[in-house]
């Protein structure tokens, strides 16, 4: 018998487009957490996970990528977070499974979250397949960003839980704006840019704390003010905006939509350069170009 199949049981179980997540054991310090995540996915590990903690994370099978450090991590290794000073970022590269021991009693708050969120997220998957792949992406490769800014941890989990859902207020617009196969009129873009209020109100309702609500009201704010729908410049935008609004757009540009092909790498890249300190924040978009010619390296 495989020794990773004795518990039978779960304390508590969340399933989602995500992956299946576990928890087997715990105690006031002390929890052993089980997870299948899907491809495409992105794992992170924060330093208050970690303080005065050990993190030990087995790969029962699949692979995994982490950014901090530039290498792939296969079946059959542990590898383990102690201490850390920064955020780590794992990116899931095949169906993998992952078996995590730490001396310290998160998860349910983790959990928590993520079930209040994940339903908006298939809201969003089948009111218009663009925008949930799109929201799925931009959210991953905005936590990339934010970790290798080493941006505060808190910051990072607010990219983590909200960058996947910046659109959610998509939901209230019409699929024959959404989804329309050709160029939208002024009018029918009007309408397309009242999301980030709608997803504001949305949000707002979902959970207390009012920042998350601000952050997907602020993704299409501009540093110059010549964003919307407030108009707010470089020192008003919050961070975790900041970032989305970058990954997004690069998103956008290089996605092929009906009535126009994508930009190739290259091009998006010399476009966020042009815009970075007008549209963008330089510091976000050099984080982005960064990742991005890592990547291509690896490539
Ligand atoms: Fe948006």
């Amino acid at each position: 018998m495989n020794g990773f199949n004795v518990f039978e049981e779960s304390l508590r179980q969340v399933s989602n487009k995500l992956g299946t997540f576990k928890l087997k054991v715990q105690d006031e310090n002390f929890e052993i957490f089980e997870s299948h995540v899907h491809a495409g996915r992105s794992i992170i590990c924060q330093p208050y996970e970690c303080e005065d903690a050990l993190n030990s994370v087995y790969v029962i099978r699949g692979k995994l990528y982490h950014s901090n450090e530039d290498r792939y991590i296969s079946s059959g290794s542990w590898f383990t977070f102690k201490n850390l000073e920064e955020t780590q970022h794992l990116s899931v590269v095949e169906e993998t499974s992952l078996l995590t021991i730490r001396n310290k009693n998160i998860t349910e708050h983790q959990l928590d979250f993520m079930e209040r969120i994940v339903p908006f997220m298939d809201e969003i998957q089948l009111k218009d397949h663009y925008t949930d792949e799109h929201c799925n992406r931009t959210g991953n490769l905005a936590v990339q960003i934010a970790t290798f800014m080493k941006l505060d941890e808190v910051v990072i989990e607010n990219i983590l839980f909200l960058g996947k859902i910046h659109d959610v207020g998509k939901i209230k617009i019409s699929e024959s704006i959404l989804n329309k196969p050709s160029r939208l009129t002024d009018d029918e873009y009007d309408i397309i840019k009242t999301h980030p209020q709608l997803g504001y109100e949305i949000i707002k309702h979902l959970v207390d704390y009012t920042h998350y609500a601000e952050i997907v009201r602020q993704h299409h704010e501009r540093i110059d003010g010549s964003g919307y729908p407030d108009g707010l410049k470089s020192g008003e935008i919050c961070m975790e905006a900041k970032v989305i609004a970058v990954a997004d757009s690069f998103d956008a540009m290089t996605s092929d939509r009906p009535y126009r092909a994508g930009l190739s790498l290259e091009d998006a890249m010399s476009e966020m350069k042009r815009c970075s300190g007008v549209w963008y924040d330089p510091d976000v978009v050099n984080a982005l170009l960064t990742i991005l010619e890592r990547t291509k390296k690896i490539k």
